[in-house]
């Protein structure tokens, strides 16, 4: 039998249904409240409000638990290839050898971009910020394939485009890098795999060979299966929200790429290192500024820590963290920021401001630890969140599409002055 919410208002009964998924989460379905009730509900920051139903992740924030269509994030992490998590996210299973093959040779074929996408790098100031220019760049590849402008042409077009956009997003990141350093553009090889060109398109020089090192194609490969969705946060909810508009998967993908880089969401491990290296400049000492991270009248906030949903531990903070322990050790690096952050995550775990609050170590926590082992700026780290979170996004925007769902229009309450008349601006 299933469960009924009921609702008295104004000495009226209401009866809703209650929606129950297949991981036993339950939803009152009030998609009629206001039609029976006149009443709209309200839940600022959708703290408590399900905006859709979605088969592609499911995470359990009291038990730490992240699956991608039913996988535990720990075996994907340690066993599969981005592609192959991308793939799984995009079309539903992990794809057999041949369709893995597919897959990787219709995305090496569109790692180019047209030659005239070179101009637009050229525009923007050296210190432009790199997430600044990919989601412009990648809002203006529609202007190159005007074609994409109807998402819901054909299934081949649609996939044609979810293709363009795996393809090209490495090439434009790696792009914007260059910009930055005024270095020559390096271009994609045919014959590398999708973290190797990107790692070969970031550090290559015209002026010498480079050799892309396996251990950091290892680990970027596991960092950007570990960001590769993570159910309605903020940015997929961009995403399926301008998507809902019907507007083209490249302004979609750019809308989400705008959501990814505040430092309360994807910004965040820009922020952590920032942190990290404001701490270490002053001397080391965590004490001062766990303090200062709970004091009200204080703006600082212990970036990477906390969570809308974790409220145990973010499974993927743990197993970046270990891998940070490999990787710096494979590389022979001796990060000082590493052992603040374990000195930071060690006094914060045993103060009752942050355990009382369920604040724990975040996906951003470590994260950037990694990406400078790996060479990667600070500046070009929510831009590696956004090509891990790429095929979550484009995942997403399917599902939605293809469940024809509504435009995303939410309510609202009214506070505003109720009745006044105009008054001419010489009487004001
Ligand atoms: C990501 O949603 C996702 O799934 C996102 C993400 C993904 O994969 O897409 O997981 C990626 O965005 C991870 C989060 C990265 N952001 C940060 O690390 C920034 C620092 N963290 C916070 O700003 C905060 O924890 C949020 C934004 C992550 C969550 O904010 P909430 O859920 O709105 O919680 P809140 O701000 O209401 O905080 C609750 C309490 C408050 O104190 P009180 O008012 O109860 O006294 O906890 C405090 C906050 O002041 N608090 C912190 C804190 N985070 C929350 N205090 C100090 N340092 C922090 N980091």
């Amino acid at each position: 039998m299933s469960e009924i919410a009921k609702i008295e208002l104004e000495g009226k009964s209401y009866e809703f249904p209650v929606f129950e998924g297949t991981e036993n989460e339950k939803a009152i379905d009030i998609g009629n409240l206001r039609a029976v009730t006149g009443y709209v509900t309200l839940d600022t920051g959708y703290k408590n409000t399900g905006a859709t139903k979605s088969a592609i992740t499911f995470l359990d924030g009291e038990k730490g638990i992240l699956k991608y269509r039913g996988y535990p994030i720990e075996q994907l992490a340690e066993k599969a290839s981005f592609l192959e998590v991308a793939y799984l996210l995009i079309y539903g299973d992990l794809p057999n050898k041949t369709q893995l093959e597919s897959f990787q040779a219709d995305i090496t074929n569109h790692t180019l971009v047209h030659e005239d996408v070179k101009q637009f790098f050229e525009a923007y100031p050296a210190k432009a910020h790199p997430m600044g220019v990919l989601s412009s760049i990648i809002c203006s590849l529609s202007t190159f394939y005007p074609e994409s402008l109807d998402p819901n042409r054909s299934p081949e077009a649609k996939n044609l485009t979810i293709l363009r956009l795996l393809g090209k997003a490495p090439t434009l990141a790696a792009w914007a890098y260059k910009n930055a350093m005024r270095h020559p553009f390096i271009y994609p090889k045919n014959d590398y795999d999708y973290c190797k060109n990107f790692l070969y398109m970031m550090f290559a020089l015209p002026t010498a060979d480079y050799k892309v090192d396996p251990v950091v194609v290892d680990a970027l490969n596991k960092l950007l299966i570990l960001h590769a969705d993570h159910e309605q946060n903020c940015s997929t909810s961009t995403v399926r929200i301008v998507g809902s508009s019907q507007a083209n998967l490249y302004a979609t993908i750019a809308a989400g790429i705008a959501a990814l880089w505040g430092p309360l969401h994807g910004g965040a491990n820009q922020a952590v290192i920032e942190m990290l290296e404001k701490i270490h400049n002053d001397g080391g000492d965590v004490d001062k500024w766990v303090l200062k991270a709970k004091d009200k009248d204080d703006s600082f906030r212990l970036m990477g820590f906390g969570h809308r949903v974790y409220k145990n531990f973010d499974p993927r903070a743990t197993i970046i963290k270990k891998a940070c322990d490999d990787v710096l050790e494979k590389l022979k690096i001796n990060d000082p920021l590493l052992e603040i952050a374990k000195k930071l995550e060690k006094v914060a775990l045993e103060d009752d401001y942050f355990k009382s609050r369920n604040l724990y170590p975040n996906v951003d926590f470590y994260s950037g630890i990694i990406y400078k082992a790996l060479g990667i700026p600070t500046e070009m780290f929510t831009v590696m969140f956004a090509l891990g979170r790429l095929p979550g996004w484009i995942a997403q925007w399917k599902e939605m599409t293809e469940n024809n769902e509504p435009i995303g229009r939410p309510r609202q309450i009214y506070t505003g002055i109720v009745n006044r008349d105009y008054i001419p601006i010489d009487q004001r």
